[in-house]
Protein backbone atom coordinates (compact mmCIF):
# COMPACT_ATOMS: atom_id res chain seq x y z
CA UNK A 1 0.00 0.00 0.00
CA UNK A 2 1.52 3.27 -1.03
CA UNK A 3 2.58 5.86 1.81
CA UNK A 4 3.60 9.50 1.92
CA UNK A 5 6.32 11.13 3.22
CA UNK A 6 5.94 14.49 4.56
CA UNK A 7 8.49 16.93 5.93
CA UNK A 8 7.12 19.69 7.58
CA UNK A 9 7.94 23.78 8.03
CA UNK A 10 7.79 25.10 4.47
CA UNK A 11 5.17 27.89 4.21
CA UNK A 12 2.95 26.78 1.09
CA UNK A 13 3.19 29.61 -1.79
CA UNK A 14 1.77 29.63 -5.24
CA UNK A 15 -1.23 28.70 -7.27
CA UNK A 16 -3.00 25.57 -7.04
CA UNK A 17 -5.91 24.53 -9.65
CA UNK A 18 -9.06 22.55 -8.24
CA UNK A 19 -9.97 19.74 -10.08
CA UNK A 20 -13.97 18.54 -11.21
CA UNK A 21 -15.74 17.48 -7.58
CA UNK A 22 -15.78 13.30 -7.02
CA UNK A 23 -19.12 14.35 -5.12
CA UNK A 24 -20.90 15.73 -8.58
CA UNK A 25 -19.24 13.71 -10.99
CA UNK A 26 -20.40 9.95 -9.13
CA UNK A 27 -24.55 11.16 -9.25
CA UNK A 28 -24.00 12.50 -12.97
CA UNK A 29 -21.90 9.20 -13.73
CA UNK A 30 -24.96 7.49 -12.24
CA UNK A 31 -27.62 9.42 -14.04
CA UNK A 32 -25.76 8.26 -17.54
CA UNK A 33 -28.06 5.30 -17.06
CA UNK A 34 -31.06 6.65 -17.33
CA UNK A 35 -31.14 6.98 -21.17
CA UNK A 36 -29.65 5.01 -23.90
CA UNK A 37 -27.91 8.15 -25.58
CA UNK A 38 -24.06 8.42 -25.04
CA UNK A 39 -23.82 11.07 -22.19
CA UNK A 40 -20.14 13.08 -21.86
CA UNK A 41 -19.21 14.57 -18.34
CA UNK A 42 -16.23 17.12 -18.82
CA UNK A 43 -13.96 17.99 -15.60
CA UNK A 44 -14.06 14.45 -14.08
CA UNK A 45 -11.60 13.56 -11.55
CA UNK A 46 -9.23 10.64 -12.61
CA UNK A 47 -9.97 9.16 -8.53
CA UNK A 48 -10.36 6.25 -7.48
CA UNK A 49 -14.15 6.74 -6.36
CA UNK A 50 -14.52 7.70 -9.89
CA UNK A 51 -12.89 4.47 -11.72
CA UNK A 52 -15.09 2.54 -8.73
CA UNK A 53 -17.98 3.99 -10.44
CA UNK A 54 -17.32 3.74 -14.00
CA UNK A 55 -16.83 -0.03 -13.31
CA UNK A 56 -19.62 -0.45 -11.84
CA UNK A 57 -21.69 1.31 -15.06
CA UNK A 58 -19.80 -1.03 -17.06
CA UNK A 59 -20.53 -4.14 -14.85
CA UNK A 60 -24.46 -2.99 -15.67
CA UNK A 61 -23.79 -3.68 -19.24
CA UNK A 62 -22.91 0.56 -20.26
CA UNK A 63 -20.14 1.14 -22.40
CA UNK A 64 -18.03 3.81 -20.40
CA UNK A 65 -15.24 5.39 -22.79
CA UNK A 66 -12.94 7.45 -20.05
CA UNK A 67 -10.09 9.83 -20.71
CA UNK A 68 -7.14 10.47 -18.65
CA UNK A 69 -8.15 14.43 -19.57
CA UNK A 70 -11.37 14.22 -17.15
CA UNK A 71 -13.84 13.52 -20.11
CA UNK A 72 -16.04 10.28 -20.19
CA UNK A 73 -18.61 9.26 -22.11
CA UNK A 74 -21.34 6.32 -21.14
CA UNK A 75 -23.64 4.93 -23.10
CA UNK A 76 -25.99 2.94 -21.22
CA UNK A 77 -27.67 1.22 -24.51
CA UNK A 78 -28.42 -1.97 -23.31
CA UNK A 79 -28.19 -2.56 -19.60
CA UNK A 80 -27.72 -6.51 -19.21
CA UNK A 81 -27.54 -6.41 -15.51
CA UNK A 82 -29.12 -3.89 -13.74
CA UNK A 83 -27.22 -4.95 -10.69
CA UNK A 84 -24.73 -3.08 -8.02
CA UNK A 85 -22.41 -6.28 -7.03
CA UNK A 86 -21.19 -6.16 -3.01
CA UNK A 87 -17.28 -6.44 -4.71
CA UNK A 88 -17.72 -2.61 -5.88
CA UNK A 89 -20.57 -1.86 -3.42
CA UNK A 90 -18.25 -2.38 -0.51
CA UNK A 91 -15.50 -0.40 -1.61
CA UNK A 92 -17.70 2.70 -2.49
CA UNK A 93 -20.54 2.92 -0.99
CA UNK A 94 -21.81 5.80 -3.25
CA UNK A 95 -22.46 2.95 -5.92
CA UNK A 96 -26.00 3.10 -4.17
CA UNK A 97 -26.94 6.13 -6.66
CA UNK A 98 -27.00 3.10 -9.36
CA UNK A 99 -30.48 2.48 -7.39
CA UNK A 100 -32.83 5.10 -8.28
CA UNK A 101 -31.79 5.04 -12.53
CA UNK A 102 -31.61 1.42 -12.78
CA UNK A 103 -35.00 1.46 -11.01
CA UNK A 104 -36.68 4.37 -13.08
CA UNK A 105 -35.25 3.41 -16.39
CA UNK A 106 -35.88 -0.93 -16.11
CA UNK A 107 -38.22 -1.36 -13.72
CA UNK A 108 -35.99 -3.15 -11.31
CA UNK A 109 -32.67 -3.00 -9.64
CA UNK A 110 -30.57 -5.48 -7.03
CA UNK A 111 -28.47 -3.42 -5.26
CA UNK A 112 -26.02 -4.83 -2.36
CA UNK A 113 -26.88 -3.06 0.68
CA UNK A 114 -23.48 -0.78 1.47
CA UNK A 115 -22.59 -2.11 4.65
CA UNK A 116 -20.50 -0.14 7.68
CA UNK A 117 -17.86 2.69 7.10
CA UNK A 118 -15.66 4.08 9.14
CA UNK A 119 -17.41 7.08 9.91
CA UNK A 120 -20.92 6.04 10.77
CA UNK A 121 -23.67 3.54 9.81
CA UNK A 122 -24.63 5.16 7.06
CA UNK A 123 -27.41 3.08 6.25
CA UNK A 124 -29.39 3.80 2.82
CA UNK A 125 -33.22 3.61 4.70
CA UNK A 126 -34.09 6.85 3.28
CA UNK A 127 -33.25 6.01 -0.63
CA UNK A 128 -35.53 2.85 -0.22
CA UNK A 129 -38.50 4.17 1.58
CA UNK A 130 -38.52 7.35 -0.70
CA UNK A 131 -38.59 4.72 -3.95
CA UNK A 132 -41.45 2.90 -2.22
CA UNK A 133 -43.69 6.01 -2.09
CA UNK A 134 -42.65 6.26 -6.11
CA UNK A 135 -44.58 2.52 -6.22
CA UNK A 136 -41.03 0.27 -6.24
CA UNK A 137 -41.69 -3.26 -4.45
CA UNK A 138 -38.72 -3.34 -2.35
CA UNK A 139 -37.13 -6.62 -0.32
CA UNK A 140 -34.10 -6.93 1.36
CA UNK A 141 -32.57 -10.59 0.66
CA UNK A 142 -28.63 -11.57 0.85
CA UNK A 143 -27.58 -8.10 1.77
CA UNK A 144 -29.29 -7.12 -1.65
CA UNK A 145 -31.98 -4.33 -2.16
CA UNK A 146 -34.04 -5.73 -4.79
CA UNK A 147 -36.82 -3.57 -6.01
CA UNK A 148 -38.90 -3.54 -8.70
CA UNK A 149 -41.74 -1.76 -10.40
CA UNK A 150 -42.24 -3.62 -13.80
CA UNK A 151 -45.73 -0.78 -14.42
CA UNK A 152 -43.09 1.98 -14.17
CA UNK A 153 -42.66 4.42 -11.09
CA UNK A 154 -45.51 6.66 -10.02
CA UNK A 155 -44.92 10.36 -9.33
CA UNK A 156 -45.36 11.25 -5.57
CA UNK A 157 -45.15 14.06 -2.59
CA UNK A 158 -41.62 12.49 -0.31
CA UNK A 159 -40.74 14.16 2.80
CA UNK A 160 -37.08 12.90 3.96
CA UNK A 161 -36.93 12.69 7.84
CA UNK A 162 -33.41 13.78 7.74
CA UNK A 163 -31.43 15.51 5.07
CA UNK A 164 -29.46 13.06 3.25
CA UNK A 165 -27.34 14.07 -0.35
CA UNK A 166 -27.23 11.06 -1.80
CA UNK A 167 -31.05 9.89 -1.04
CA UNK A 168 -32.20 13.29 -2.77
CA UNK A 169 -30.04 12.63 -5.52
CA UNK A 170 -31.19 8.96 -5.60
CA UNK A 171 -34.74 10.10 -6.13
CA UNK A 172 -34.34 13.13 -7.93
CA UNK A 173 -32.90 10.60 -10.62
CA UNK A 174 -35.61 8.60 -10.34
CA UNK A 175 -38.55 11.03 -10.08
CA UNK A 176 -37.47 12.00 -13.83
CA UNK A 177 -39.10 9.29 -15.60
CA UNK A 178 -42.09 8.84 -12.77
CA UNK A 179 -45.23 8.80 -14.46
CA UNK A 180 -46.74 12.45 -13.08
CA UNK A 181 -45.32 14.96 -10.65
CA UNK A 182 -42.62 14.31 -7.33
CA UNK A 183 -42.04 16.73 -4.75
CA UNK A 184 -39.46 15.90 -2.46
CA UNK A 185 -39.32 17.93 0.61
CA UNK A 186 -36.30 18.80 3.16
CA UNK A 187 -34.37 17.75 -0.24
CA UNK A 188 -30.54 18.28 0.67
CA UNK A 189 -29.61 21.79 -0.97
CA UNK A 190 -25.55 20.74 -1.55
CA UNK A 191 -24.23 22.11 -5.00
CA UNK A 192 -23.72 19.03 -6.11
CA UNK A 193 -27.72 18.43 -6.00
CA UNK A 194 -28.06 21.51 -8.04
CA UNK A 195 -25.28 20.39 -10.56
CA UNK A 196 -26.63 17.14 -11.03
CA UNK A 197 -30.28 18.73 -11.38
CA UNK A 198 -28.76 20.59 -14.60
CA UNK A 199 -27.38 17.70 -16.46
CA UNK A 200 -30.78 16.27 -15.75
CA UNK A 201 -32.46 19.13 -17.14
CA UNK A 202 -29.94 19.00 -20.28
CA UNK A 203 -30.71 15.34 -20.73
CA UNK A 204 -34.81 16.71 -21.16
CA UNK A 205 -35.77 16.12 -17.25
CA UNK A 206 -38.59 19.10 -15.93
CA UNK A 207 -36.82 20.07 -12.56
CA UNK A 208 -37.63 22.44 -10.52
CA UNK A 209 -36.35 23.68 -6.91
CA UNK A 210 -33.00 21.93 -6.74
CA UNK A 211 -30.83 23.21 -4.56
CA UNK A 212 -33.50 24.07 -2.15
CA UNK A 213 -35.16 22.06 0.22
CA UNK A 214 -38.18 21.60 -2.21
CA UNK A 215 -37.47 20.25 -5.45
CA UNK A 216 -40.73 19.49 -7.83
CA UNK A 217 -40.06 16.99 -10.57
CA UNK A 218 -42.59 16.32 -13.36
CA UNK A 219 -41.81 13.05 -15.20
CA UNK A 220 -41.18 12.71 -18.89
CA UNK A 221 -41.29 9.58 -20.90
CA UNK A 222 -37.58 9.03 -21.65
CA UNK A 223 -34.56 10.83 -21.45
CA UNK A 224 -31.53 11.89 -24.12
CA UNK A 225 -28.06 12.26 -24.38
CA UNK A 226 -26.01 15.24 -23.20
CA UNK A 227 -22.74 16.98 -22.47
CA UNK A 228 -22.30 18.79 -18.94
CA UNK A 229 -19.49 19.80 -17.57
CA UNK A 230 -18.77 18.86 -13.48
CA UNK A 231 -18.26 21.39 -11.02
CA UNK A 232 -15.43 22.50 -8.60
CA UNK A 233 -14.56 20.69 -6.08
CA UNK A 234 -15.40 22.34 -3.13
CA UNK A 235 -13.78 19.86 -0.65
CA UNK A 236 -10.49 20.15 -2.34
CA UNK A 237 -10.70 23.89 -3.08
CA UNK A 238 -11.29 23.83 1.39
CA UNK A 239 -8.82 21.87 2.16
CA UNK A 240 -5.94 24.16 -0.04
CA UNK A 241 -7.74 26.95 1.78
CA UNK A 242 -6.54 25.63 4.98
CA UNK A 243 -3.44 23.93 3.76
CA UNK A 244 -2.06 27.82 3.16
CA UNK A 245 -3.56 28.64 6.17
CA UNK A 246 -1.78 26.18 8.87
CA UNK A 247 1.34 26.79 7.10
CA UNK A 248 1.44 30.45 7.06
CA UNK A 249 1.86 30.46 3.39
CA UNK A 250 0.33 32.33 0.73
CA UNK A 251 -1.99 29.99 -1.34
CA UNK A 252 -4.21 31.03 -4.61
CA UNK A 253 -7.07 28.52 -5.08
CA UNK A 254 -8.17 29.06 -8.75
CA UNK A 255 -11.25 27.15 -10.76
CA UNK A 256 -13.24 26.78 -7.61
CA UNK A 257 -16.67 28.38 -6.12
CA UNK A 258 -15.65 30.89 -3.65
CA UNK A 259 -19.78 31.03 -2.97
CA UNK A 260 -19.77 26.91 -2.05
CA UNK A 261 -17.12 27.79 0.33
CA UNK A 262 -18.52 30.53 2.28
CA UNK A 263 -18.72 28.99 5.85
CA UNK A 264 -15.03 27.77 5.79
CA UNK A 265 -14.06 31.26 4.88
CA UNK A 266 -16.15 33.54 7.32
CA UNK A 267 -14.41 30.57 9.90
CA UNK A 268 -10.63 31.47 8.19
CA UNK A 269 -11.26 34.77 8.84
CA UNK A 270 -12.27 34.82 12.26
CA UNK A 271 -9.34 32.78 12.65
CA UNK A 272 -6.71 35.64 11.58
CA UNK A 273 -6.32 34.57 7.99
CA UNK A 274 -6.79 36.78 5.19
CA UNK A 275 -9.14 35.40 2.51
CA UNK A 276 -9.75 37.77 -0.55
CA UNK A 277 -10.88 36.87 -4.05
CA UNK A 278 -7.98 36.40 -6.63
CA UNK A 279 -9.98 37.18 -9.87
CA UNK A 280 -13.01 35.04 -10.88
CA UNK A 281 -13.55 31.90 -9.85
CA UNK A 282 -10.05 32.22 -7.07
CA UNK A 283 -9.44 32.95 -3.37
CA UNK A 284 -5.98 34.09 -1.81
CA UNK A 285 -5.90 32.96 1.97
CA UNK A 286 -2.64 34.38 3.53
CA UNK A 287 -1.96 33.60 6.70
CA UNK A 288 -0.60 36.40 9.58
CA UNK A 289 1.21 34.83 11.59
CA UNK A 290 -1.34 33.94 15.36
CA UNK A 291 -4.20 31.83 14.73
CA UNK A 292 -7.21 32.44 16.97
CA UNK A 293 -9.17 29.48 17.89
CA UNK A 294 -12.99 29.52 16.25
CA UNK A 295 -15.55 26.74 17.12
CA UNK A 296 -17.41 25.28 14.56
CA UNK A 297 -20.55 22.92 14.34
CA UNK A 298 -20.82 21.51 11.24
CA UNK A 299 -24.37 21.07 8.88
CA UNK A 300 -25.83 20.53 5.89
CA UNK A 301 -25.12 23.42 3.14
CA UNK A 302 -25.30 25.55 3.12
CA UNK A 303 -23.51 25.37 6.63
CA UNK A 304 -19.81 24.34 7.45
CA UNK A 305 -19.37 21.20 5.59
CA UNK A 306 -19.13 17.74 7.23
CA UNK A 307 -15.90 16.96 4.66
CA UNK A 308 -13.99 19.74 5.96
CA UNK A 309 -14.02 19.19 9.74
CA UNK A 310 -10.93 16.61 9.99
CA UNK A 311 -8.83 19.40 7.99
CA UNK A 312 -9.95 22.40 10.13
CA UNK A 313 -9.47 20.24 13.34
CA UNK A 314 -5.82 19.91 12.32
CA UNK A 315 -5.90 23.67 11.65
CA UNK A 316 -7.40 24.54 15.17
CA UNK A 317 -4.41 22.63 17.11
CA UNK A 318 -2.45 25.70 16.25
CA UNK A 319 -4.97 27.99 16.92
CA UNK A 320 -4.74 29.99 19.90
CA UNK A 321 -6.97 28.76 22.77
CA UNK A 322 -9.50 26.53 22.92
CA UNK A 323 -11.92 25.31 20.04
CA UNK A 324 -15.04 23.68 20.43
CA UNK A 325 -15.65 20.84 17.13
CA UNK A 326 -19.15 19.47 16.86
CA UNK A 327 -19.88 16.85 14.20
CA UNK A 328 -23.53 16.85 13.86
CA UNK A 329 -24.13 14.74 10.52
CA UNK A 330 -21.80 11.64 11.05
CA UNK A 331 -21.54 9.99 14.41
CA UNK A 332 -17.90 9.00 14.62
CA UNK A 333 -15.80 11.36 12.41
CA UNK A 334 -13.15 11.98 14.79
CA UNK A 335 -10.40 9.32 14.27
CA UNK A 336 -7.84 11.42 12.75
CA UNK A 337 -8.62 13.57 16.59
CA UNK A 338 -6.62 9.95 18.05
CA UNK A 339 -3.79 10.24 15.01
CA UNK A 340 -3.47 14.27 15.55
CA UNK A 341 -2.72 13.48 18.92
CA UNK A 342 -0.23 11.29 18.21
CA UNK A 343 1.63 14.11 16.47
CA UNK A 344 1.28 16.04 20.18
CA UNK A 345 -2.06 17.91 19.39
CA UNK A 346 -4.11 18.68 22.69
CA UNK A 347 -7.85 16.98 21.67
CA UNK A 348 -10.63 15.98 24.23
CA UNK A 349 -13.21 13.93 22.46
CA UNK A 350 -17.19 13.96 23.97
CA UNK A 351 -19.53 12.16 22.33
CA UNK A 352 -19.70 14.34 19.14
CA UNK A 353 -17.80 17.22 20.51
CA UNK A 354 -14.21 17.71 19.71
CA UNK A 355 -12.18 20.44 22.11
CA UNK A 356 -9.19 21.26 20.90
CA UNK A 357 -6.59 23.08 23.05
CA UNK A 358 -3.93 25.42 20.91
CA UNK A 359 -1.28 25.82 19.98
CA UNK A 360 1.20 22.88 20.36
CA UNK A 361 4.02 22.26 18.61
CA UNK A 362 3.22 19.09 16.16
CA UNK A 363 5.98 16.39 15.61
CA UNK A 364 6.17 13.82 12.96
CA UNK A 365 5.01 10.49 13.19
CA UNK A 366 4.05 7.67 11.35
CA UNK A 367 0.64 7.50 11.68
CA UNK A 368 -2.65 5.37 9.73
CA UNK A 369 -5.47 7.09 7.68
CA UNK A 370 -8.84 5.85 7.90
CA UNK A 371 -11.10 7.54 5.48
CA UNK A 372 -10.63 10.00 2.74
CA UNK A 373 -11.07 13.11 4.83
CA UNK A 374 -9.21 11.99 8.15
CA UNK A 375 -6.19 11.58 5.98
CA UNK A 376 -6.30 15.02 4.50
CA UNK A 377 -6.18 16.16 7.93
CA UNK A 378 -2.85 14.03 8.77
CA UNK A 379 -1.66 15.29 5.72
CA UNK A 380 -2.51 19.23 6.71
CA UNK A 381 -0.51 18.19 10.19
CA UNK A 382 2.71 16.94 8.13
CA UNK A 383 2.98 19.96 6.41
CA UNK A 384 3.14 22.20 9.95
CA UNK A 385 4.57 19.23 11.97
CA UNK A 386 8.82 18.71 13.12
CA UNK A 387 10.46 16.32 10.97
CA UNK A 388 8.95 13.67 9.09
CA UNK A 389 5.33 12.05 8.93
CA UNK A 390 4.89 9.04 7.49
CA UNK A 391 0.99 8.32 6.41
CA UNK A 392 -0.13 4.95 5.42
CA UNK A 393 -2.94 3.37 3.28
CA UNK A 394 -3.19 6.39 1.37
CA UNK A 395 -5.13 4.92 -0.98
CA UNK A 396 -7.64 7.06 1.25
CA UNK A 397 -6.56 10.00 0.04
CA UNK A 398 -6.43 8.51 -3.80
CA UNK A 399 -10.08 7.79 -3.29
CA UNK A 400 -10.90 11.63 -3.56
CA UNK A 401 -8.31 13.85 -4.22
CA UNK A 402 -6.73 14.10 -8.16
CA UNK A 403 -2.93 13.98 -7.98
CA UNK A 404 -2.46 15.37 -4.49
CA UNK A 405 1.20 15.28 -3.85
CA UNK A 406 2.11 16.42 -7.13
CA UNK A 407 -0.26 19.65 -5.90
CA UNK A 408 1.27 20.14 -2.93
CA UNK A 409 5.00 20.12 -4.29
CA UNK A 410 4.16 22.51 -6.75
CA UNK A 411 2.93 24.87 -3.47
CA UNK A 412 6.80 24.18 -2.00
CA UNK A 413 5.58 21.67 0.06
CA UNK A 414 8.05 18.37 1.04
CA UNK A 415 5.64 15.26 0.21
CA UNK A 416 6.26 11.92 -1.67
CA UNK A 417 4.94 9.23 -2.37
CA UNK A 418 6.42 5.44 -1.18
CA UNK A 419 5.22 2.84 -3.81
CA UNK A 420 4.84 -0.25 -1.76
C1 LIG B 1 -22.65 12.51 0.92
O1 LIG B 1 -22.74 11.24 1.53
C2 LIG B 1 -21.19 12.68 0.52
N1 LIG B 1 -20.84 11.64 -0.45
C3 LIG B 1 -20.30 12.59 1.75
O2 LIG B 1 -18.96 12.82 1.34
C4 LIG B 1 -20.73 13.68 2.74
O3 LIG B 1 -19.96 13.55 3.91
C5 LIG B 1 -22.22 13.53 3.06
O4 LIG B 1 -22.99 13.55 1.85
C6 LIG B 1 -22.71 14.66 3.96
O5 LIG B 1 -22.49 15.89 3.33
C7 LIG B 1 -21.23 11.78 -1.73
O6 LIG B 1 -21.87 12.74 -2.10
C8 LIG B 1 -20.83 10.68 -2.67
P1 LIG B 1 -26.01 11.68 3.69
P2 LIG B 1 -24.20 10.61 1.85
O7 LIG B 1 -26.96 10.70 3.10
O8 LIG B 1 -25.18 11.07 0.85
C9 LIG B 1 -27.87 9.55 7.46
C10 LIG B 1 -16.66 12.41 1.20
O9 LIG B 1 -15.77 12.50 2.07
N2 LIG B 1 -28.68 8.76 6.50
O10 LIG B 1 -26.22 13.14 3.41
O11 LIG B 1 -23.99 9.16 2.05
C11 LIG B 1 -26.38 9.25 7.36
O12 LIG B 1 -26.05 8.11 8.13
C12 LIG B 1 -17.99 11.78 1.53
O13 LIG B 1 -16.54 12.84 0.03
C13 LIG B 1 -29.63 7.88 6.99
O14 LIG B 1 -29.81 7.73 8.19
O15 LIG B 1 -24.54 11.29 3.24
C14 LIG B 1 -25.75 10.51 7.89
O16 LIG B 1 -25.70 10.45 9.31
C15 LIG B 1 -17.99 11.20 2.94
N3 LIG B 1 -30.37 7.16 6.09
C16 LIG B 1 -26.73 11.61 7.45
O17 LIG B 1 -27.97 10.93 7.14
C17 LIG B 1 -30.21 7.29 4.73
O18 LIG B 1 -30.93 6.61 3.97
C18 LIG B 1 -26.27 12.38 6.20
O19 LIG B 1 -25.91 11.40 5.26
C19 LIG B 1 -29.23 8.19 4.26
C20 LIG B 1 -28.49 8.93 5.17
Amino acid sequence: MDKFIIRGGAPLCGEVAVSGSKNSALPALAACLLTSDPVTLNRVPRVRDIRTMERLLAYTGAEVDAGEDGRVTVAARNIARPEAPYELVKTMRASSLALGPLVARLGRARVSLPGGCAIGARPINLHVSGLEQLGARIRQSHGYIEAEVPEGLQGAWIHFDRITVTGTEDLLMAATLARGETVIENAAREPEVADLAELLTKMGADIEGAGTSTIRVRGVERLHGAEHTIIADRIEAGTFLIAGAITGGEVVVRECAPKHLAALVARLRQAGCEVKPAGTGALRVKSRGKLRSVDVTTEEYPGFATDLQAQYMALMTQAEGISFITESIFENRFMHALELARMGANIRIEGRQAIVAGPRTLSGAGVIASDLRASASLMLAGLVAGGETLIDRVYHIDRGYEGIERKLQKLGAQIQRVID
